[in-house]
């Protein structure tokens, strides 16, 4: 075929191909700006859902050993860094008292001159039975179950708040 014919044919191919491959720029526009709008709404939704649903603890990884019993005389506060609680020894027996500050979640520190729990992050202060002296902390800090093994070793349950008068009789029934 002489070349001249070639380029002709193409050149008219060229100009009916693009109509009817065309869509108008406004409709593309139109259904980009929804298709965004509908993949950022799902992903805002999904991100909720994950957010507001936590995943269940793992029961082992929330029964912290705090060792021996022995370990805590009586009359005493000893921080625990794994899981970051002060186990408390007084007349009424061992309480788990958390240390991680109400406000945004900064451990507390003991102040024995002054008797009482301070954050170093916003300045909250707690007395040594973790009620909320001065904010910005709202909350008091949550109890945790204390329960002796019987290996002998004290557990932390730190999915189980209790009362902050509930205490661990350490002579008391022993569990696994
Ligand atoms: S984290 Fe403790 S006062 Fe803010």
């Amino acid at each position: 075929m002489p070349s001249n014919r070639r380029d002709q044919r193409d050149d008219e191919e060229r100009l009916t191909a693009p109509e009817e491959l065309t869509i108008p720029r406004r409709e593309l526009f139109r259904v980009l700006g929804w298709s965004s709008l509908v993949g950022a709404a799902g992903l805002a939704a999904y991100s909720l859902l994950r957010f507001s649903s936590p995943p269940p603890l793992d029961k082992e990884r929330t029964r912290v050993p705090l060792g021996g019993a022995d370990r805590y005389a009586n009359h005493s506060l000893h921080y625990v860094a794994a899981p970051k609680v002060f186990v408390k020894h007084d007349a009424q027996g061992l309480a788990a008292m958390s240390a991680v500050c109400t406000h945004l979640a900064c451990v507390v520190r003991w102040n024995a001159s002054h008797g009482l729990l301070e954050c170093p992050c916003h300045g909250s202060r707690f007395d040594a039975a973790g009620k909320v002296l001065r904010g910005p902390a709202r909350r008091d800090l949550p109890y945790f179950r204390l329960e002796l093994a019987t290996n002998g070793q004290l557990v932390a349950d730190v999915s189980r708040p209790v009362s902050r008068q509930e205490r661990l009789d350490v002579h008391g029934p022993r569990t696994s």
